[in-house]
């Protein structure tokens, strides 16, 4: 197997690492960085639970071959706060308790944040299509599209 350097920028912080050319971008986000935010679920793109945002557009971290990352700007579910402050996305499924086991939550609220940088002011028909990619296995979707919607609006009575 081939070996790669590569150069991460995940959450603010540089990396600099050598990848095997097999190596998943989930798991050198989990096993070598300790990012264990981004949960393996399916590996297969069908559960969403392992997505990141590049810059600001989701990807699935299991589809992503390591070294095909050389240069990516990632933020993960560990890099949505600001300090102690959560983001509206976050904040939101605490107040409208939208998580059951939490499998899932990282994934959606990565989602959930590119779906508000991508359409700041969604109706619930685009929510939904949207999260289509991420499942939940406790079937929370009601609260977890509610959650959206409120980030949404927290975050324009902000502006
Ligand atoms: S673990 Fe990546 S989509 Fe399921
Ligand atoms: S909260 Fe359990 S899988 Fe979604």
């Amino acid at each position: 197997m081939s070996k790669h350097d590569i150069t991460l920028n995940v959450n603010g912080k540089k990396y600099e690492l050598t990848v095997e050319s097999n190596e998943l971008l989930l798991n050198v986000l989990r096993e070598r960085l300790y990012l264990t935010g981004s949960k393996y679920g399916c590996g297969i793109a069908e559960c969403g639970a392992c997505t990141i945002l590049k810059d600001d557009e989701s990807y699935f971290a299991c589809m992503v071959p390591a070294v095909a990352a050389d240069g990516w700007n990632i933020t993960t579910v560990e890099g949505l706060a600001d300090g102690d402050k959560l983001n509206p996305v976050q904040q939101a499924f605490i107040d409208n308790s939208a998580i059951q086991c939490g499998f899932c939550v990282p994934g959606m609220v990565v989602t959930s944040t590119a779906l508000l940088r991508e359409n700041p002011d969604p109706d619930e028909d685009f929510v939904k299509d949207y999260l289509r990619g991420n499942f939940c296995r406790c079937t929370g979707y009601v609260a977890m599209v509610k959650s959206v919607l409120d980030a949404a609006g927290k975050m324009k009575e902000a502006k």
